[in-house]
């Protein structure tokens, strides 16, 4: 459900503040309703909506994948008119909003959707989808560090569930440790490697489920391509087991909606509305 001003806007019928005029002076309908005050929330895949008698056409389901550089804030707006990552994705005319977040400082790997849904499931650690992270680190990890990540640090939050964390072989420049981890703590990564005496000098996730961020190049997005989309969501087809607490505590995420209930899902795949094999976006 959203505010209908802003589904009008997000749909290009008219600015946020004209899409208010049209709903006061009445030319707004749901499912047949006249709607004159502002305010009221409607659903666009479950109510008919029209402007003027013209039906809304729903926005459509878009998936970026940015290389997030050093700097912007995960965030759509900031108060403090700080950069944010959508300031990198303007040309993209739909409200997207980043699936999970990345620290200021880290690069790399950043999903942005208006699909809340799959939002949803990929940043709940019910759905525990894996993120692989690339540190460089100011000190190597030697093998007794290596197994400490792996098994759990304890953090403010409770032990690290487990984690792989290994040694990328480099010629020169810093040691380069990759970490893959299920859980979405704040600062995750640089607090274990600094738990074990190697604090983060530069991060960058390189992959989040089944995505990867390859030689995109830092700053740049694309979108991704229906058969990403649908490995993405076979990724959140079933929640995780949870194996400890740590794995059920739940994280800040950038909701969007409330989860998909299986109904939706099947709801959704009769009406074309989730990719399939033919069906392109
Ligand atoms: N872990 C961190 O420490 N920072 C991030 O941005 C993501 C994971």
């Amino acid at each position: 459900m959203e505010r209908l001003q802003k589904l009008l806007a997000a749909a290009g019928v008219a600015s946020r503040r004209k899409a208010e005029r049209l709903i006061l002076e009445g030319r707004v309908t749901v499912d047949g309703r006249r709607v004159t005050r502002l305010g009221e929330k409607a659903d666009p895949s479950r109510s008919k909506i029209m402007v003027d008698g013209r039906l809304l056409e729903a926005e459509p389901k878009t998936y970026i994948l940015l290389n997030k550089p050093k700097g912007p804030i995960t965030s759509v707006s900031d108060p403090q008119h700080r950069p944010v990552v959508t300031d990198l994705v303007q040309e993209v005319k739909v409200s997207l909003r980043p699936v999970g977040r990345l620290d200021a400082a880290t690069e790399g790997l950043l999903l942005l959707t208006n699909d809340g849904q799959l939002a949803y499931r990929l940043t709940h650690p019910r759905w525990g989808v894996e993120k692989v992270y690339q540190a460089e680190v100011s000190r190597r990890p030697n093998a007794a560090a290596l197994r400490r990540l792996r098994g759990g640090i304890a953090l403010a939050e409770g032990k690290t569930p487990p984690a792989r964390a290994r040694m990328i072989p480099r010629r020169s420049g810093h040691a380069l440790v990759e970490i893959t981890i299920h859980t979405g703590w704040r600062r995750q990564v640089r607090r274990m490697l600094e738990a074990v005496g190697c604090p983060v000098m530069s991060l960058r996730r390189v992959q989040l489920g089944p995505i990867k961020l390859g030689n995109l190049p830092r700053g740049k997005w694309r979108r991704l391509n229906p058969a990403e989309v649908r490995t993405l969501w076979k990724a959140v087809a079933e929640p995780r087991k949870a194996q400890s607490a740590a794995d059920r505590e739940p994280v800040r995420t950038n909701r969007v909606t409330r989860p998909a209930r299986r109904q939706d899902v099947q709801t959704r795949i009769r009406r074309g509305d989730l990719p399939t094999k033919t069906r392109t976006r």
